[in-house]
């Protein structure tokens, strides 16, 4: 479940021009390590105390020009080196020039979950991210331009094979782009300390092909099918009748409330609870039961429901899809 993407493998352009200059550092860092640990290996065994030793100390040298502007020199050129390394890959990153077929996004922190928006299709979702592949020719590229927004507190967009961390802070709306090469699922987390549930502030990156993704478009903006079942309308009713409507988002209904995610296609995730649990039926009532067993002192509370409403609720939940 938790899988850690792996930083040293960049599969988008923003990843690997950070990945450059991070092995650049590296090398240059690792070269100054071996230099150092071999003199000093070399001075502790080649002047190491005697038993012949007569005690005194050995002369003491002062004031040598020539060394002192050797050891200043020389680390305020690597440093200066390193400085202008980095902004320039900083400067190129943040400058890049967007196509106009760019997939337009914005992204919301709230703690501890995601909220995505597409302005461009109407859609809102949460927690994963489904973007079109794009491609390392610029001819053939679909990059995805993605606002960072934050709700509360400050929250951190990282998922390291496709960008650097870039900060989401409130009232400030920060910028990144992907342009992710292959398909797949990314995995991504929230990379500053924004509260007790941090650590379970997860994110995916779903990299479909551009009919898939067109795919996935066309199924979020249906509305889902109305319950049939007797469980599942009267798990409607429970729905409405309780306080999941001032918190949660149902496209076409009443359900209204912007403080949790929204739900109007909740059946298309992979997890619930920013990626706490598989969406399995079991971790969905589990859920609606109680959250706080899955994710403590998330926002969500213990509704105290009876266990024949929490399977009423889940089945109507299973119908948004
Ligand atoms: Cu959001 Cu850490």
């Amino acid at each position: 479940m938790r899988r850690v993407a792996d930083m040293f493998k960049p599969l988008s352009r923003p990843a690997e021009m950070i990945h450059d200059i991070s092995v650049l550092t590296l090398l240059i860092c690792g070269v100054i390590f071996v230099i150092v640990t071999v003199l000093l290996v070399y001075v502790v065994i080649r002047f190491r105390q005697r038993p012949d030793d007569d005690g005194h100390e050995p002369p003491q040298i002062y004031g040598s020009t020539h060394i002192e502007l050797a050891w200043t020199i020389i680390p305020i050129l690597i440093t200066v080196v390193l400085i202008l390394v980095t902004s320039r890959t900083i400067g190129e990153i943040q400058n890049r020039e967007m196509p106009e077929n760019a997939l337009k996004i914005r992204l919301v922190g709230h703690q501890w979950w995601w909220e995505i928006h597409y302005p461009e299709y109407g859609i809102i979702t949460a927690n994963e991210i489904h973007v079109p592949v794009s491609d390392r020719d610029p001819e053939k590229a679909r990059p995805t331009h993605i606002v960072l927004q934050s709700a509360d507190v400050i929250h951190s967009f990282w998922v390291p094979q496709l960008a650097g961390k870039t900060d989401l802070v409130p009232n400030k709306d920060n910028e990144i782009w992907i342009d992710p090469y292959e398909v797949g699922v990314y995995f991504g987390n929230c990379a500053e300390y924004c509260g007790t549930q941090h650590a379970n502030m997860l994110l995916r990156v779903i990299v479909d092909t551009p009919e898939n993704f067109q795919k996935w478009v066309d199924n979020q903006k249906a509305p889902p099918p109305p319950p049939t079942t007797p469980l599942e309308i009267e798990g409607e009713r429970l729905f409405f009748a309780n306080s999941c409507v001032s918190c949660h988002k149902v496209d076409r209904t009443v359900s209204q409330g912007v403080f949790g995610p929204d739900l109007t296609k909740l059946m298309t995730r992979q997890t619930i609870g920013a990626g706490v649990a598989p969406l399995t039926h079991e971790n969905l009532w589990a859920w609606v039961k109680n959250p706080q067993d899955l994710k403590v002192d998330c926002y969500m509370p213990d509704m105290q429901l009876l266990p024949k409403e929490v399977d009423a609720i889940t089945a109507y939940l299973e119908t948004l899809k």
